[in-house]
Formats: C-alpha cells, sequence, structure tokens
C-alpha cells in the first residue's frame, strides 16, 4: 500500500544553463552562467573561458528530442525545465523577443505534450541575463521587476493552454547566501548591506507577485508556484540557544515563503527591517501586488542542517549552497552532504502545517562519480547507490503523504546527467541516463540508460507500490 494519487506527477528536472549550452546560438545573449567558468565560487570576468563546460552543457539544445523520448520511455508525467531568459530576451532588456529563441522551448513543449509530459517552467533559474548584471546590479535595481514582467508576459502569451504548471525564481532564498547566482548581484556578497539584500528581495517579490497576477488573467488554467531552497534545521542541541538559533535560521525560507504564500510583510519581517534600520523602498501599488499570492510551494530537497548558537564548537559540514554542522547520526555523499530521508518528511510536514498549500517537490537526487561499466556486452552504470537513496526519499514521501501533506509530485533533479552548479563539473552526476561528457570536456555526448532508469520507471509504471 502507498499513498500516491492517480495523478501524482512523477518525472524529472533539469536548467537551461547546466543542460542546454549553445551559449551563443541563435541570437541568445550571455547569462551570468556564461561567465562562471569554476562555478560560483569565482566572481566572473569579462571573458568567456572555454574551459566552462556550462557553455556546451550537455548539448540539450540540439538533443532534447532524444532526451526527451528517453523520458517518455521512463513514464515521466512531467519535467521540469528553465527558459534561459536571455534566449528570450539576450540582454534582459529589450522591448521586442528573440524569436528564435521562442521556437526553441515551443518545440520542447510541444515534444513533452506530445508524449503526455507536462511542462512545468521555471522562469529564472540562476540565469539572470549578464547585461543586467553588469548595468543594473541584477535585482538591486527596482528596474529588473519592469523588465521581467515583459518576459514573462511573453512566455505566458506564448505557452497559453499548453503549459500549467510555472515557477517564479529557482531557490528565491538563495539570494541571502549567493546573491550574484541568486540575483545577479555583481557586487561582492562582503559589500552588501542588508538593506541592499531586502531592497533586491522585495523587487523578486514584486516582480514574482505580477508573474503570478499575469499568469492567471492571461490563463486561468496557469498556476504559479514558488521554489525554495528546502533545507531543515535541527537544533544542535536541546539547550534553548540552539532552538532560538534555530528560529533565526528559520528567516531564511519563511521570509520568502510567508510573503508569497500570505500576500503581506507578517510583522516579524517589518520587526527585521526595523533591528537592522532598513527601510524598504517601494512604489505606490506594491503592497497590493504582493497579495497576489501562488497557488503552491515548491522546493529542493538536498540535506538537513544542523545549527547551533556556538558553531565554532562543533565540527563544519558540506552543504548545498550554505554551511552545516556536521550530524552524528547522519551519512553523507561522495559531495559529503548529508543524507536524510526522514527530513524531506519532516520539511515536508513542517511546510504544510504552516501554509497549507499544496507541495511540488521538483528537486531531490544524489551527485555521484558515477563509472559505466559493460554487461552482458552492453553499457550500463550500476548506480544501486542512487536507487537506495530515491527510494528511501520516496517512501519518505509517501510517508508525508499519508501524515495528510498534499503533495502534487516529485522531479528527480538531474534526471539526465548534466553540468553540476555550484561547482560547474561534470563529474558529479545526478542522472538515469548517462551523458558522455567528462570532466575536461571531451566525450562523444551519447546516451546511455543507468540502472536506475529501469527502476525508476518501474516505479512510475507501479505508481510507487514497487518501492514497498
Ligand atoms: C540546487 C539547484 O540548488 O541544487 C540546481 O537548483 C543544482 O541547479 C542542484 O544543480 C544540485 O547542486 P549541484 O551543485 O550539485 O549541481
Amino acid at each position: 500500500m502507498v499513498n500516491f494519487s492517480k495523478d501524482f506527477l512523477w518525472g524529472g528536472a533539469i536548467s537551461a544553463n547546466q543542460a542546454e549550452g549553445a551559449y551563443d546560438r541563435d541570437g541568445k545573449g550571455l547569462s551570468i552562467q556564461d561567465l562562471l567558468s569554476e562555478g560560483v565560487f569565482k566572481a566572473p570576468d569579462e571573458e568567456v573561458k572555454s574551459t566552462n563546460l556550462k557553455l556546451e552543457g550537455i548539448d540539450f539544445y540540439h538533443r532534447y528530442k532524444e532526451d526527451i523520448r528517453l523520458f517518455a520511455e521512463m513514464g515521466f508525467k512531467v519535467l521540469r525545465f528553465s527558459i534561459a531568459w536571455s534566449r528570450i530576451f539576450p540582454k534582459g532588456n529589450e522591448q521586442e523577443p528573440n524569436e528564435k529563441g521562442l521556437e526553441f522551448y515551443e518545440d520542447v513543449v510541444d515534444t513533452c505534450l506530445n508524449y503526455g509530459i507536462q511542462p512545468l517552467i521555471t522562469l529564472s533559474h540562476y540565469e539572470t541575463p549578464y547585461y543586467l548584471a553588469k548595468h543594473y546590479d541584477g535585482w538591486r535595481s527596482r528596474e529588473l521587476v519592469n523588465f521581467f514582467e515583459r518576459y514573462c508576459e511573453v512566455v505566458f502569451n506564448r505557452f497559453k493552454g499548453k503549459v500549467k504548471y510555472w515557477l517564479t525564481f529557482n531557490e528565491i532564498n538563495a539570494l541571502w547566501n549567493f546573491p550574484l547566482m541568486g540575483a545577479g548581484i555583481l557586487t561582492p556578497k562582503d559589500q552588501l548591506s542588508k538593506q541592499d539584500l531586502y531592497q533586491a528581495a522585495h523587487h523578486e517579490l514584486v516582480a514574482s507577485a505580477k508573474a503570478v497576477k499575469m499568469a492567471h488573467e492571461i490563463d486561468p488554467n496557469m498556476q504559479v508556484g514558488s521554489m525554495v531552497l528546502g533545507i531543515y534545521n535541527y537544533p544542535m542541541t536541546p539547550h534553548p540557544d540552539d532552538t532560538l538559533a534555530v528560529l533565526e535560521a528559520n528567516k531564511n525560507l519563511n521570509y520568502f515563503l510567508d510573503v508569497q504564500t500570505r500576500g503581506y510583510y507578517p510583522k516579524w519581517i517589518q520587526q527585521e527591517w526595523k533591528k537592522y534600520g532598513v527601510e524598504v523602498k517601494m512604489e505606490q501599488g506594491d503592497l497590493d501586488i504582493i497579495k497576489h499570492s501562488v497557488d503552491f510551494i515548491s522546493l529542493s530537497y538536498y540535506m538537513t542542517r544542523c545549527v547551533s548558537a556556538t558553531p565554532e564548537k562543533h565540527q563544519i559540514g558540506q552543504g548545498n549552497l550554505t554551511s552545516v554542522l556536521k550530524n552524528p547520526y547522519l551519512e553523507e555523499t561522495e559531495w559529503g552532504w548529508e543524507i536524510d530521508p526522514q527530513g524531506l518528511r519532516i520539511i515536508l510536514n513542517q511546510i504544510y502545517q504552516t501554509y497549507q498549500l499544496p507541495i511540488f517537490v521538483v528537486e531531490n537526487g544524489l551527485g555521484a562519480n558515477d563509472k559505466l561499466s559493460e554487461k552482458n556486452g552492453n553499457l550500463i552504470v550500476e548506480d544501486d547507490y542512487r536507487i537506495s537513496y530515491l527510494k528511501d526519499h520516496l517512501l519518505a514521501l509517501d510517508e508525508a503523504i499519508n501524515d495528510g501533506v498534499e503533495v502534487m509530485g516529485y522531479t528527480m533533479w538531474g534526471c539526465i546527467d548534466l553540468v553540476s552548479a555550484s561547482t560547474a563539473e561534470m563529474k558529479k552526476r545526478y542522472g538515469f541516463i548517462y551523458v558522455d561528457r567528462q570532466p575536461d570536456g571531451s566525450g562523444s555526448l551519447e546516451r546511455t540508460r543507468k540502472k536506475s532508469f529501469y527502476w525508476y520507471k518501474n516505479v512510475i509504471e507501479t505508481n510507487g507500490v514497487s518501492l514497498k
């Protein structure tokens, strides 16, 4: 017995900048990712470096038909992908869109629909056009709200009647820790004040609410979700100070979820501004705009973390875009991310009990250094470790549904191997499908089904029953 509904949306997720490649084809402008040659931790320079694996990605731009066919073979009901804003508006601020860019996504959407796969589109997945980063310092500038609105208007109109599910900003709360990747802000983080960050957050929140309003007006069937980096915080010890530290850490996520789901700035956020002497500049009508709250919540989930009032006393571990304290009860991936399936059940319950909106798990998966091998004359990756990781997480998700959480679907992150976001490397693979692209950029780009491919196909076919 499992609890997945008949219409549970099983699928996978990718982003434009990690998969497409073709960074300068058919009129595309540069995005910040095209200049991040070693991942997010280096400031970009003006030069596009051929060492940046994202420039070619896995060539989804030319191979999407083959890839979507493979997703369909697994039985995907949904494919999450992003539109590269700089393919539609190369600099980000033009008046007219680039038709070639729209045609590409139109064909991706149509190919999905022909297989009965619903597209779930992220409008901005760490891909701010570079021109906007350079000339406006990204989302620090109010003007981005207007540019984003124009972009949304174009894509919503183009895909009305075809695409139901949309996400505005990928992991919107990444703004706090990674203002460059999260919000296209070129000013180094240590030179940004709380004022700057809260102001940029306001711009994104207004832009996101405008997108919700517009989507509903253009096509009442469209549903728009918020998307957060979901990390559940455990107190390192039962000391009350550690629980207070958890309350503080929870603000990272709640700041956005509160506004995006409730449609106003609650008292605690106003108190934050006061505490830090921040005055968020608003235009007339902003508070009315943010009333346009999202239809659902979505999150990425890879790990939990321990929080302490005295972090210096504990051992530091690796986290996804965040630092963590080591949890003695958990094992880690090869990249040091702690593995915590129960944490998924916990965070889903926590979010649902607070906001009572349907939740879409739009990212979850295991990055591993997979190796191709030969079996009975065929190439395969025997990724039993991935199967076991995903199985445990899906069973935890099933428990969450049983707890009463409304879960719309699950899109496994990096359903086909792609270039990693944080470190721009090809060694770290997530997919059900192996791509012959090597860390040095060589390789035939050929696709090979991994063992987990067949496993997931069976999970979808049996609507999760095979997990038990
Ligand atoms: C999420 C991002 O934070 O984590 C994805 O939305 C990213 O774009 C994923 O790929 C995994 O991170 P990484 O660094 O292993 O690719």
